[in-house]
């Protein structure tokens, strides 16, 4: 579902997000491994402010590992409240580490809980990120059932409930959704590339010079194996032209046929065809 984020959309989802907060002891902040920082919300520092917090990156079945795991260090070393951990959703993988993190970030306010004599009881999370970044799907597993979707629309709301996981976590059922720095055009750019933006509202053409530029930087061999190119043109609407050639996508009079070339190069990053990328390196 395509979302138009308002400025009074935007006031209306970090409300509801601040109030969800009030409920519960940790934030698990989902991410896209594959753009770690463009599908991040531009304001979750200040949101989420003092909570610990586990920022999950997710889909990293379709990451580059040697990146993930820089972006692990570069998570994990910025502050003690915050750790970061890599998971698939989809398959469920790493979702056990997130209990075991939780316990680990929460234990001093659980054992300054029991020196009261208060009973320990089960940790509360909030799950919240970008629309399509996986929290649905995340939900889904950890409560191990189908929990209904309330639409990725924020100001739709319905009674809150608890999901429990096991007998130490529960869940809030309805994450908080959260929206991208649209201001910036490369985060557009790579949010697009990696289908996390609807198509119908970008220029496809322009997100596969994108990712060609990207790719012919950090990943040049890959294309040389998907699309047997012999070099790769310095020139990336040369490159562009070369792919269309290979593939078979001219039309009458000999001239590249620009869409069914942007096509096929949207559809091979996204069906991995080209290799597990990620489409954001961490600054050092
Ligand atoms: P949201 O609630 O944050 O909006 O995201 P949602 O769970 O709906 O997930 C968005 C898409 O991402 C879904 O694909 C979902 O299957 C996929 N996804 C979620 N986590 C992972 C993961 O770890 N790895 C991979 N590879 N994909 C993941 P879809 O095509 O929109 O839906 P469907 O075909 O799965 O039903």
């Amino acid at each position: 579902m395509t979302i138009q984020w308002f400025p009074g959309h935007m006031a209306k989802a970090r409300r509801e997000v601040t109030e969800k907060l009030k409920l519960i002891d940790i934030v698990y902040e989902l991410v896209d491994a594959r753009l770690p920082l463009s599908s991040r919300n531009p304001m979750i520092d200040e949101i989420v402010a003092n909570k610990p917090r586990i920022i999950l990156l997710n889909k990293a079945d379709m990451a580059d590992t040697e990146k993930t795991n820089r972006w692990l260090d570069y998570f994990n070393s910025q502050n003690n409240n915050t750790k970061a951990i890599a998971i698939d959703a989809h398959q469920g993988k790493g979702l056990t580490k997130i209990h075991s993190l939780s316990k680990e970030l929460l234990k001093e306010k659980w054992d300054r809980m029991i020196a009261k004599g208060i009973r320990p009881r089960a940790i509360r999370a909030l799950i919240v990120g970008i629309p399509n970044v996986g929290k649905s799907t995340l939900i889904n597993r950890l409560a191990k059932k189908n929990i209904a979707k309330t639409g990725d629309r924020p100001g739709v709301t319905k009674a809150q409930q608890w999901v429990k996981v096991g007998k130490e976590l529960e869940l809030l059922d309805t994450p908080g959704i959260l929206w991208p720095k649209f201001e910036d055009q490369e985060v557009g750019l790579r949010l697009a590339t990696t289908g996390a933006i609807k198509d119908t509202i970008i220029n496809l053409q322009e997100v596969a010079v994108y990712a060609l530029r990207y790719l012919s930087e950090y990943y040049p061999s890959r294309l040389h194996e998907r699309y047997g190119l012999e070099e790769i043109p310095e020139d990336v609407v040369e490159l562009f032209d070369a792919i269309g050639k290979k593939r078979g996508c001219i039309m009458s009079g000999g001239y590249i046929d620009y869409d069914k070339t942007t096509e096929i190069i949207i559809r091979d990053i996204r069906t991995l065809k080209l290799g597990k990328i990620t489409f954001e390196i961490p600054t050092e």
